[in-house]
């Protein structure tokens, strides 16, 4: 089954960046750094929507709240391997969008809870050095606070202040915030368990605008594990607050990726949650690349 052999591919691969040779904070990435953050823009007006990782040889996964006002993927198209939003990319290929998946329990209010959506490419991309699909945190993963992450994106450096010309792609490295502290700390929402907080105290750095649907990575086991997808804050990199993230690992299923070759039956929903881990069939089967990592304690 050609899917399931890419599947074991992708768990294979996943998360290694072998140009991500370097560690510094808060500034232009170096390319290769990051290969699976995408760039999801409109065609029509290249806008850059959101970004978005690259999970599979054919799914990105990006924020639900990206595609409120349409979820039309005729009109997308997705940048990989793209360095700067405003110069050449040597290294980059597009894709047009056939389908755009949002988690059918997204909650499109106030409360932007289960904010995931998949993006299916109209072809699969070839995996290069500049291009690598990210591991994805399962609900084994466990990402305790003051765990070391890096978000990247091409989003605002500060609120309503665009990053600059040539908009190379910006990391940063921000420390995971235990759940209980972001509660006290954001008022504007409620905090659910599907959601992850990353920031400091003292604010400064952060996601912003733009951001969204982009990953939030930490290395674990040598590998680049994505535990979250930029959802929102209150305004950017303000101090006593943080920034709000998908729980990417309420909707993956922790199975073995060696399964894949004798049971391709065993397969489970990819969006389901600890909670209803019911299997429904065919849609979100297959999607999510997941490597099987030992949960750090
Ligand atoms: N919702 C924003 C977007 O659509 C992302 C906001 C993230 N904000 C933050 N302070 N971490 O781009």
């Amino acid at each position: 089954m050609v899917q399931s052999n890419f599947m074991v591919n992708t768990a294979f691969v996943c998360g290694r960046a072998p140009l991500n040779t370097r560690i510094v904070g808060g500034a232009n990435a170096t390319p290769g750094t990051w290969p699976w953050q995408a760039s999801i823009q409109t065609s029509n007006t290249s806008l850059h929507l959101c970004g978005g990782s690259l999970i599979n040889v054919e799914f990105v996964l990006t924020a639900a709240h990206c595609f409120t006002i349409s979820n039309d993927p005729s009109g997308l198209v997705v940048f990989l391997g793209r360095q700067s939003q405003r110069g050449s990319n040597p290294n980059e290929v597009s894709r047009t969008v056939t389908q755009v998946i949002v988690h059918p329990d997204f909650n499109r209010g106030i409360m932007n809870d289960n904010d995931i959506a998949l993006v299916k490419l109209s072809t699969p991309v070839t995996f290069t050095n500049f291009i690598v699909p990210a591991c994805l945190a399962t609900p084994a993963s466990s990402f305790h606070s003051g765990i070391d992450s890096w978000i990247t994106g091409w989003g605002d450096i500060g609120t309503e202040l665009p990053l600059p010309l040539p908009q190379i792609l910006q990391e940063v490295r921000i420390p995971v915030m235990g759940n209980r502290e972001c509660k006290c700390l954001i008022s504007m929402r409620a905090i659910t368990d599907n959601m992850i907080c990353a920031g400091f105290r003292a604010g400064g750095k952060d996601a912003c605008q733009g951001d969204s649907g982009g990953p939030l990575v930490s290395k674990q086991f040598g590998r680049w594990v994505q535990s979250g997808i930029v959802s929102f804050g209150e305004g950017c990199a303000t101090p006593d607050s943080a920034g709000v993230y998908t729980r990417v690992s309420r909707c993956t299923y922790n199975h073995n990726p060696s399964s894949y070759h004798h049971n391709p039956s065993t397969y489970h929903d990819n969006f389901s949650t600890q909670h209803h881990n019911k299997h429904k069939p065919s849609t979100y089967d297959h999607y999510f690349s997941t490597y099987n990592h030992k949960p750090s304690t």
